[in-house]
């Protein structure tokens, strides 16, 4: 990747993805869930809207595109929003998901052009997942999973959220389901963000990952760290892959951070963890801005962009 020449903040941070978020709405409803950082809301942008924040994305050199939601298969264009940015030439367009529908979609998907997935999967009990999601639909996303790998996408991630005492001891059978279905286990650090809806489910439930990377590290056969990915580490363990999501107190998680959100209503989101900074992108559009004026809001954003754990 060539990072001399990337669009960087202040703080000399390359913008190289964009999560577009494209709905509020989901069909389950996680205990954690912090809504990629955005107060839940109704609102949604049209395809045409979405293609157009993804073109000046692609303007000013944001490589990767990622549609987040909500849940994004819950709505009934995705297969043409997907296939719009697609022709718009990114090294990777990606989704995540619950899952729950992806056996549906999953070969359209491929075939307009959609590279990748993540899928949220914590658990593989019924009654954990019950209570974790408020839902029954955990055979739904095991075979949305096998169908992602089957139709090609690539990698297939599964997103696990490692909570004390509720998953911590399934890890293993994750990653034993995840080796047989062509997919990477991703643990990820359960994180409290303003925009979580249960902060005590949070604190109970926070499991600290220190032990079990000294573990891993133990274990595995290799390990890489994942530079501009905020540090990642990925490894690699009996023939099968497990990466590392760390973002608690953690200012490499914001030092390394290469990303720029949109949320629902059509606002750039510089951070996460932050709220107080977004920028109106959508009403540019609508009122039929120039070109050159909407990737001065884009650029604008990207020039206040600030880390939000000290110390970055
Ligand atoms: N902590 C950590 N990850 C979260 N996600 C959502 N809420 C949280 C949280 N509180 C992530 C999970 C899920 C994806 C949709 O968002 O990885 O798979």
């Amino acid at each position: 990747m060539e990072l001399e020449n990337k669009i960087k903040d202040p703080f000399k941070r390359p913008v190289i993805s964009l999560r577009i978020s494209i709905t509020g709405r989901c069909n389950v409803k996680c205990l954690y869930c912090h809504h990629d950082g955005i107060l839940p809301q109704d609102y949604e942008m049209t395809p045409d809207e979405i293609f157009q924040i993804a073109k000046i994305a692609r303007d000013i050199g944001i490589e990767k595109i990622r549609l987040s939601g909500g849940e994004p298969l819950i709505r009934p264009d995705i297969v043409e929003i997907v296939e719009k940015i697609s022709t718009l030439g990114f090294r990777d367009v990606s989704i995540t998901t619950n899952g729950t529908l992806l056996e549906r979609y999953a070969d359209e998907l491929v075939k307009v052009g959609l590279n990748r997935v993540n899928v949220s999967l914590d658990t593989l009990n019924p009654e954990t997942y019950q209570f974790i999601t408020s839902k029954d639909y955990l055979e739904h996303t095991k075979k949305g999973i096998q169908a992602a790998a089957k139709a090609g996408m690539n990698p297939v991630k599964v997103n696990m959220v490692v909570m004390k005492d509720l998953n911590h001891d399934e890890i293993w059978d994750m990653f034993q389901f995840c080796k047989k279905n062509g997919a990477v286990l991703q643990l990820i650090e359960l994180l409290k963000t303003e925009s979580c809806p249960d902060t005590e489910f949070i604190d109970q439930y926070h499991y600290e990952m220190d032990d079990l990377e000294e573990e891993l590290a133990e274990i595995s056969d290799k390990v890489k760290t994942r530079a501009f990915m905020q540090d990642r580490k990925k490894y690699f363990v009996d023939d099968g892959e497990i990466e590392i999501v760390k973002p608690m107190d953690n200012t490499e998680f914001c030092k390394n951070c290469t990303r720029l959100r949109i949320t629902p209503d059509g606002k750039i989101k510089p951070c996460l963890l932050r709220n107080d900074n977004l920028v109106d992108i959508i009403g540019a559009i609508r009122s039929g801005e120039t070109p050159e004026e909407l990737k001065r809001i884009f650029i604008d954003a990207i020039e206040n962009r600030e880390p939000f754990y000290d110390g970055c």
